[in-house]
């Protein structure tokens, strides 16, 4: 076993905040974990940082009318926050954007450009005359092959998911200008994946059969049995980390090939601030090497990052990659651009002070092995059944119980009681969950202990036997206090801020993981303890409603195509709408009203009669090009006066982006007087 852990969260892509599927898949269960490793006294580098390359940045730049740049220092800043909010809790958290990033990812092409590990090869790309730019998959646009879609891109469609190339599309055009793209010779270096074949199959699928993950162990055996192609490792693109060759002006490196070296660079960068050594973590056969992600980066961590870490020839090798399935919301899948989701931020500035209960719901429902749904309600229950209904109130009763009798000092009892037990059995179980990791198993353990206290205290009734064996009702309280307290301990790396708040409640420290399997007394017989705090607070329906309502809402403006449209109105019957005439018509005479600039008098033939209609365009029409129009008119609204002339019926009319009026009117000719309906 080694001392060593060195912990890498997939780096976020800094095109918008993190969600909760960003964290129940990969950042949350990171944390626990790495919490944990360090609870065992290992030497822990949780490392991470924001993914500020690639084409999802430079798209979100363009829609929003920015430089790439920008778009990365804000979002940068608010994942940062994020994490620190939440309480994950990196031992360096960096971004791809910093010098020395681009030093080490350049460092590694050369290393394996000078060990020949390369193919150079020259290819055809889709090239934008007019922006002068190879385009990227991405940024070609045009008619899905398989279903129709119009809006299909140069490498999926997004309406019937089928994975594209761009020579696919049908009529496809560039993003960039809307000008069709010409092929264009351009050289690129690939990297041979095939070559490494053999490699990935002894090393995974004969080495890790048993101890990986099935959903991670068959996605790899499924790669490697269709066989595996070289893959371009530079991109004629202008953003990313410049290909260090002197005949590779305007090319980057592939950002799948950059992005992971940030593992080893922001290590560099944590080790130049604190000391460390960074080849201790990344170059050393006492260091375990576990990468957190979620399932679409599968393909990245275990088949072209160790292959080109083999390539190099002076790394260590994951020792294992727990990748996570994916995380609904209310049954619908998460999306950034449809704006589908929970977003960390602002469940941190909606529910202060409540991080463990976001924490513990996500883990809870954590997409372990397959797909999970997050659901409001669902949140609601988990805290209010469990969170303050059992492992709160067995806390709460244990304190006030203590003070109410003892005046905070934890009485005498029983080391040897056999329910102390349950506290070692629960910190092993956990224990060996967490090294499988199955986080959901190990916080229900954690929850059991705590369903235990509450069932110990309910059949030892300590207020009944106050009175008539205070002996006993002071063992009881020992024993529950020390369940107390290895709740404070093991929920740590689940609920970090409760456990925080636990341990000053109950003035002890953090203990080592080992201590509590071994030995079940926690806190001493003759120890003070703090006024009881409130640990968690029944969150009310009218908090979940509103976050439903939101969630509505979004959902309304998806399907709307004008964001800017009014609301609808109230809904009417069949039979309100039958009362309305509405008929064709012509107009005879049209002449402005006198010191009226906006009004125009019309004499209207309605087919049933010649009316007289006093409407407000005068500022949209001359009066002259109005005559002889055909119009749609409102027959019987009760007249008005309007200026002292009665208006005898309304045009129908609506408003052109200008601001400008324009009638409604038929799209052929039609005799005056047919009714519209
Ligand atoms: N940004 C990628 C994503 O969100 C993950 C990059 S992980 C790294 O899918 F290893 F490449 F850094
Ligand atoms: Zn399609």
């Amino acid at each position: 076993m080694s001392d060593r852990k060195l912990i890498t969260a997939a780096l976020p892509y800094a095109n918008g905040p993190v969600h909760i599927g960003h964290l129940a898949g990969v950042y949350v269960p990171a944390d626990v974990y790495a919490r944990f490793q360090r609870r065992l006294g290992k030497d822990v580098a949780f490392i991470c940082g924001s993914d500020e390359h690639g084409i999802p940045i430079t798209i979100r730049a363009r829609k929003e009318g920015v430089a790439p740049q920008d778009i990365v220092d804000k979002y940068h800043t608010i994942i940062k926050k994020s994490f620190e909010d939440l309480g994950i809790s990196f031992d360096y958290y960096s971004r791809t954007t910093s010098p020395k990033h681009y030093e080490v990812s350049q460092d590694f092409f050369l290393n394996l450009y000078n060990k020949g590990k390369f193919i150079e090869e020259v290819s055809e790309q889709y090239f934008d005359e007019q922006a002068g730019e190879f385009l990227a998959d991405r940024y070609i646009v045009g008619t899905c092959p398989n279903c129709g879609n119009e809006n299909a891109y140069g490498d999926q469609c997004e309406k019937c998911g089928s994975t594209l190339s761009p020579s696919e599309l049908i009529n496809p055009h560039s993003m960039l200008s809307g000008n069709i793209p010409v092929l264009k010779p351009t050289k690129n270096w690939y990297f041979p994946l095939n070559e490494y074949e053999n490699f990935l199959n002894k090393w995974i699928i004969e080495g890790h059969k048993n101890d990986w993950k099935t959903n991670v162990y068959g996605q790899v055996k499924s790669w490697l049995s269709e066989g595996l192609k070289p893959r371009a490792m530079t991109r004629d693109l202008n953003w990313g980390v410049p290909v260090p060759l002197p005949d590779a002006e305007g090319k980057v490196l592939y950002v799948w090939f950059d992005a992971p070296i940030g593992y080893i660079s922001f290590t560099q960068e944590w080790a130049e601030k604190t000391g460390k050594n960074w080849k201790d973590y990344w170059q050393n056969e006492n260091s375990e090497l576990v990468h957190f992600i979620g399932k679409d980066n599968i393909v990245f961590h275990c088949i072209i990052f160790p292959s080109m870490m083999k390539a190099h020839g002076d790394y260590i090798l994951p020792q294992n990659v727990p990748a996570f399935e994916f995380l609904n919301l209310e049954n619908d899948k998460i999306s950034t651009s449809r704006n589908w989701a929970v977003w960390a931020n602002e469940y941190v500035e909606e529910f202060p002070g409540q991080q463990d209960v976001l924490r513990y719901a996500l883990l809870s429902s954590a997409p372990e092995t397959k797909d999970n749904n997050f659901t409001w309600k669902d949140f609601q229950t988990k805290n209010n059944s469990e969170l303050v209904g059992i492992f709160g109130n067995f806390i709460n009763r244990v304190a006030v119980l203590t003070h109410k009798y003892y005046d905070g000092i934890i009485p005498q009892g029983n080391v040897e009681a056999p329910e102390l037990a349950e506290i070692r059995k629960t910190a092993e179980e956990i224990h060996g969950f967490l090294e499988k990791f199955e986080f959901r198993n190990a916080l229900s353990a954690l929850m059991n202990l705590a369903r235990f206290g509450n069932q110990y205290l309910q059949t030892e009734e300590p207020w009944k036997t106050i009175k008539t064996d205070p002996e006993k009702t002071a063992a009881t309280l020992y024993v529950s206090a020390q369940i107390a307290v290895a709740l404070a301990q093991l929920c740590e790396p689940f609920m970090p801020f409760s456990s925080d708040k636990l341990l000053k409640m109950f003035a002890v420290e953090k203990a080592d993981w080992s201590a509590i399997e071994e030995n079940s007394s926690l806190i001493g017989s003759g120890h003070r303890i703090n006024e009881a705090t409130l640990l968690f607070s029944k969150i009310e329906d009218d908090v979940i409603d509103a976050q439903i309502k939101k969630l509505q809402d979004t959902k309304a403006n998806n399907m709307k195509t004008n964001t800017d449209a009014e609301a609808a109105k109230k809904e009417i019957t069949f039979d309100d709408f039958e009362k309305i005439d509405l008929r064709t018509a012509t107009i005879l005479e049209a002449e402005k009203v006198e010191k009226a600039d906006k009004l125009l008098k019309f004499k209207v033939d309605t087919g049933v009669d010649i009316r007289t209609v006093v409407s407000g365009v005068a500022q949209s029409f001359s009066p002259e090009e109005l005559i002889g129009k055909q119009v749609m008119i409102l027959l019987n609204l009760a007249p008005r006066k309007i200026r002292g002339i009665e208006s005898q019926g309304m045009f129908l009319l609506t408003t052109k982006p200008d601001g400008k009026l324009s009638f409604v009117t038929p799209d052929d000719p039609v005799a005056n007087g047919v009714s519209i309906g």
